[in-house]
């Protein structure tokens, strides 16, 4: 039996893996500081023998006795990680050094929840492992890109110097239930939106694209990188390479909610990227994985589950 340790393990991604894991048999700490997680987000798992919940920040040193570590605590949205960006930095960096020396204490293996923010603005599309990004060092998105950069190469440098087996998947836009209602994410935003007859606020012209991914689909790559062989490190992409402009998901938010909204454009925030897209040759090649669940389908569970937290 695997003892799993699961930081950020009561926000959206977390507390589905921590789901997936106890499913499988694992025995699992979830530690979590529940900035943007909620005790809500795992309490069906609370009762169960193989599930303990932690109250901990990760930029404090952890001592506890654990076979994997999952390192997903950082706050994933712009509304939170630019509330206090020095914490975001911190979460990233100090709370990267903290696991990789429990991981080296204890000789765990670790996954580290990077991001597709890693490429910044990118010239090369879709983007590729192999490339290096554009990221603005000094913009208002840096807390978290260059933490989230830094975390990676002290990944890389524990690997290389203290030989950890590390894993670290970079993550592009995932949603699904749980996401938080008012994060600023463009899927919550669109849903909550369409729910309530807002107007559906689109930034710029609207032809950006993003793609997306269900989170069932991400839960599944993560378990397989966990699993590949101790010399695969990784970095991998994870994501759906599907893409869609904002003015495609808006529609289809307000054909599935039925909604009255209207779509109204605002100006385009500092450094938000153009286009965003997953090349994830290297996840099929390595991990036999492609997601399968469709846009339609996914948005649905999600719009059910906003649909039953507005009501309650
Ligand atoms: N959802 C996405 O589309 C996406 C995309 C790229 C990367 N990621 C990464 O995946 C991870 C999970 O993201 P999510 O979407 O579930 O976001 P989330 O905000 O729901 O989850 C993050 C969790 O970390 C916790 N946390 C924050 N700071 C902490 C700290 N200092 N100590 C302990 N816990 C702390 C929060 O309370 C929350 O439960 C993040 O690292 C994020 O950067 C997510």
């Amino acid at each position: 039996m695997n003892r799993s340790l699961v930081t950020g393990g009561a926000g959206f991604l977390g507390s589905h893996l921590c789901d997936r894991l106890i499913e499988r048999g694992d025995d699992v700490l979830c530690v979590d500081n529940f900035f943007t997680g909620s005790k809500s987000n795992v309490a069906h798992l609370l009762g169960h023998p193989r599930f303990e919940l932690m109250r901990h920040d990760v930029t404090f040193p952890l001592y506890v006795e654990v076979d994997r570590i999952f390192n997903l605590a950082c706050p994933a949205s712009p509304v939170y990680y630019q509330h206090d960006p020095v914490q975001t930095t911190k979460t990233s960096v100090h709370g990267a050094i903290n696991m990789l020396g429990l991981a080296k204490r204890v000789r765990a293996r670790i996954l580290q929840a990077s991001t597709s923010e890693v490429y910044g603005d990118p010239e090369v599309h879709p983007q590729p492992e192999g490339y290096w990004g554009r990221v603005n060092p000094i913009g208002i998105r840096s807390c978290y890109d260059e933490g989230k950069r830094c975390a990676e190469t002290l990944f890389f440098d524990y690997h290389r110097q203290h030989r950890l087996e590390i894993k670290v998947i970079r993550i592009f836009n995932t949603y699904g239930p749980r996401m938080h209602p008012n994060d600023g994410r463009v899927v919550s935003n669109f849903i909550v939106q369409a729910l309530r007859n807002q107007d559906i606020t689109i930034y710029g012209d609207g032809q950006q694209t993003r793609s997306f991914c269900y989170v069932d689909d991400l839960v599944e790559a993560m378990l397989r990188m966990m699993d590949t062989p101790a010399e695969f490190t990784g970095p991998m992409n994870v994501g759906n390479p599907g893409e869609f402009t904002m003015i495609e998901l808006a529609e289809k938010v307000i054909a599935l909610t039925g909604s009255g909204s209207r779509l109204v454009f605002q100006p385009l925030p500092s450094d938000d990227p153009k286009q965003r897209q997953p090349d994830i040759g290297l996840a099929k090649k390595s991990i036999d994985w492609e997601p399968k669940v469709a846009l339609g389908d996914g948005l649905k569970a999600t719009v059910a589950y906003f649909r039953k937290l507005l009501a309650a």
